[in-house]
């Protein structure tokens, strides 16, 4: 078939569900109007560890409104097979409220129905709950590591001693929480022994998956509708205990329940970016070649699930090396189980890599971009295969030109602003995006429109938007006439809302069905008598606008709608599929960027404050310029959240979260956000998949906190290798 002309990929279009989100007619999962519902609160353990000796529920029961007090003394028995379609992390689940155990503070250990919201948080105020305490786990300093995941190639540790220049540094990262905007809810309703949920999730197909096990129910039994997400940045990554509740209230009561969790219980009930201390020792010649680098890497977990994210890959293809050598730990804690956070992984690897460069750059004199580029491999060094494309230098050379690094000082104190000591820095940055295998479907309807599904979620980059792009060139229809559906279960299934694969799987999925379809209209054509497009060779046709036609005489064509009217179809339809990545790989394919920022220090407080931010990436084709410049943006804000705000607080004495609200947890504000920019090089990786696009929305946190540390020293003179970046640090 013709190439067909690429009219909404690449422009930079507004969001199409823009109108409903303004609105307010965009409906998030607390907001459906399920008849008869009821209100739940969860009664979450006030101690870090230990087990509960008793449960009053007279006093809440006796509140006007509340209908029952569901805790381990009284719940049903749940099956909770085992599900080995999740993400979770090996290990055993949290089996809400199966027993006595306590393994963290905020654990769901009741929960109050009652008729109106306000009778349910009453109840679950009064509800008490005696317990047998232990004094938990929750300091990494204090705990025992599980045995490491390790790699190896060479012999870092003897290359290390022969090296002639050596560093042994070691960065700490504090636990960070994803806080979006909607805190996570679920409404469930059984109707007989069949369960519908509407959920916030960033995986419709893994709700629905632990749901199935949960309750022991086939999977055509579980419904998951979740149309729109209020930010996730991973959070939503999978079935969380409150939805089980939802679920088991639900079943209990006959009824349908709602949980949404206050901003507080978002702390303990979803997961968290766990904590690193990241010791990396490198060793170099004299022209700054790396020779050897060795990682330790530990980070928290919870006592019965092993988290674990990819926070060893960045050292092992990122810089060209010939000894390597790596060793995570994870350190149970008895803490509730971390999840993945924006850029999970690399944002914390590289803000130890990234800064360990920028200290070798400065102890040999060497331009930190010089350095990297000296650094560069020809190849993956970890697999020995070719980079499907890696246009690095390309976004140091375009991130120093916009930036103007020519005029950074490498000499640190050596710029004043008034009482600011002015610091420039840079970062680079790599994530590995995923690729898991997806679905689709699309079906033409005679009017001509045509409306493409898939079970995928839309947390806020713009899905419903980019893929309704990929679909209208694909069939030749206008973003007027192409509509795309996401968020329920009964679309065809898909990988998890995250790891920047969306628009790689899903979109290739939706371009198979398109395509299809496409192509099953022109058979139509040219097989039809009746058809101006009759005898035609089937690769000489494009769609546009609708219209077939030949390629170079537009005169000559039909609509969609009279081919099908004529032909008496009421629609055409086809399924699509992306196979996942391609088995062995061929590539080694990562997407990439450079980061640019420019702080000032105040000389005697201490305030760090960014004065403004140039991120340049290689992510191949943008479908969506205008949504992949607010992913941008967003990410770097977060980038900065990360650098010098963000740090959730545990009291290590009875294991809670003291600063589990938006008052203490603090984020970026606007008034934190100075001139911040991105660039995307333009091109495609057409190895990557049959779109050309990497993922956009984890490589745009990373590298961010490096380069502000970065500048910080370039300002100060003061290196700091602990995340976040505060006055203290500056005492
Ligand atoms: Mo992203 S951490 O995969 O939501």
């Amino acid at each position: 078939m013709s190439p067909q002309p690429q009219a909404a990929v690449g422009a930079p279009l507004s969001r199409v569900d823009g109108p409903l989100k303004v609105t307010g007619k965009a409906q998030y999962a607390a907001e459906f109007d399920v008849d008869g519902v009821v209100h739940a609160v969860i009664v979450d353990a006030s101690i870090g560890r230990g087990r509960i000796t008793g449960v009053d529920t007279r006093d809440a029961e006796a509140v006007p409104g509340v209908l029952r007090v569901i805790h381990h003394g009284n719940a049903p028995k749940l099956p909770y097979r085992d599900n080995p379609g999740s993400n979770n992390p090996p290990g055993r689940r949290l089996r809400v409220f199966q027993d006595d155990r306590v393994l963290f503070h905020g654990q769901p250990v009741a929960v109050v129905i009652a008729t109106t919201l306000e009778a349910a948080q009453h109840g679950a105020s009064l509800v008490e709950v005696r317990y047998d305490a232990e004094k938990p786990s929750t300091d990494m300093a204090d705990a025992t590591a599980d045995e490491p995941t390790t790699y190896a190639r060479g012999d870092a540790e003897a290359a290390l001693r022969d090296a002639a220049v050596r560093m042994d540094l070691t960065y700490r990262m504090a636990r960070n929480h994803q806080n979006p905007m909607e805190t996570h809810a679920t409404i469930a309703r059984w109707d007989g022994d069949k369960l519908t949920v509407w959920d916030k999730t960033q995986w419709v197909v893994g709700t629905q998956t632990e749901l199935s096990t949960v309750f022991d129910l086939p999977m055509k039994s579980v419904r998951v509708i979740s149309p729109f997400v209020g930010g996730g940045f991973g959070s939503g990554l999978r079935c969380w205990p409150h939805t089980v509740v939802a679920a088991l209230a639900a079943r209990e009561m006959k009824r349908p329940v709602k949980v949404v969790l206050s901003r507080r219980q978002q702390y303990f009930g979803t997961g968290f970016r766990p904590s690193y201390e990241y010791r990396l020792r490198l060793g170099s010649d004299q022209r700054g070649r790396l020779q050897a680098t060795v990682h330790e890497m530990d980070a928290e977990t919870s006592s019965y699930e092993k988290f674990d994210e990819a926070i060893m890959l960045a050292g092992q293809m990122f810089y060209s090396t010939p000894h390597v050598s790596q060793a995570y730990r994870k350190v149970p804690l008895d803490v509730n189980t971390p999840i993945w956070m924006r850029g999970p992984g690399f944002a914390n690897a590289s803000f130890a890599i990234e800064s360990a460069m920028d200290e070798l750059a400065h102890r040999l004199r060497i331009d930190p971009i010089e350095l990297r580029l000296r650094n560069e491999p020809a190849e993956d060094e970890s697999n020995n295969l070719p980079w499907s494309t890696r246009r690095l230098r390309e976004c140091y050379t375009v991130g120093a030109r916009e930036f103007g690094w020519e005029r950074r000082d490498p000499k640190p104190r050596a710029r004043r602003d008034g009482d600011w000591l002015i610091g420039l820095g840079m970062a680079a940055a790599v994530y590995d995006p995923g690729r898991y295998p997806a679905q689709a479907r699309v079906r033409l309807d005679a009017d001509g429109t045509a409306v493409a599904e898939a079970a995928s979620s839309d947390m806020g980059p713009g899905t419903y938007t980019s893929q309704t792009q990929v679909a209208a060139d694909a069939l030749g229809l206008t973003m007027r006439t192409m509509t795309f559906r996401l968020g329920d279960s009964l679309y065809p299934p898909t990988p998890p809302h995250g790891g920047s694969q969306t628009m790689t799987v899903v979109g290739s999925a939706v371009l198979d069905a398109c395509n299809k379809v496409r192509g099953q209209a022109i058979k139509l054509a040219v097989e039809d008598e009746e058809s101006p497009l009759y005898g035609v060779r089937a690769e000489d046709i494009v769609v546009r606008g609708g219209r077939l036609h030949v390629q170079d005489t537009p005169a000559r064509g039909e609509t969609y709608q009279r081919l099908l009217a004529r032909n008496k179809l009421t629609h055409l339809e086809a399924d699509g599929a992306y196979a996942g990545a391609p088995e062995p790989a061929r590539h080694s394919y990562y997407s990439y960027g450079a980061v640019f920022t420019e702080v000032g220090v105040d000389a005697t407080l201490g305030l760090v404050r960014v004065r403004r931010m140039l991120g340049v990436y290689d992510c191949g084709r943008i479908v969506s310029p205008k949504l992949a410049d607010s992913q941008a943006l967003g990410g770097m804000v977060g980038g900065i959240g990360q650098a010098l705000l963000e740090h959730t607080v545990t009291d290590h004495r009875d294991g809670r979260i003291v600063n589990a609200d938006l008052a203490g947890y603090l984020v970026p504000v606007n008034a934190d956000i100075p001139e911040i920019r991105a660039i995307y090089l333009e091109g495609e990786d057409m190895q990557a998949d049959p779109l050309g696009v990497k993922g956009i929305g984890e490589i745009v946190q990373v590298g961010v906190a490096a380069a502000i540390a970065n500048a910080v020293f370039n300002a100060t003179g003061r290196r700091i290798r602990e995340l976040p970046i505060t006055a203290e640090a500056f005492l």
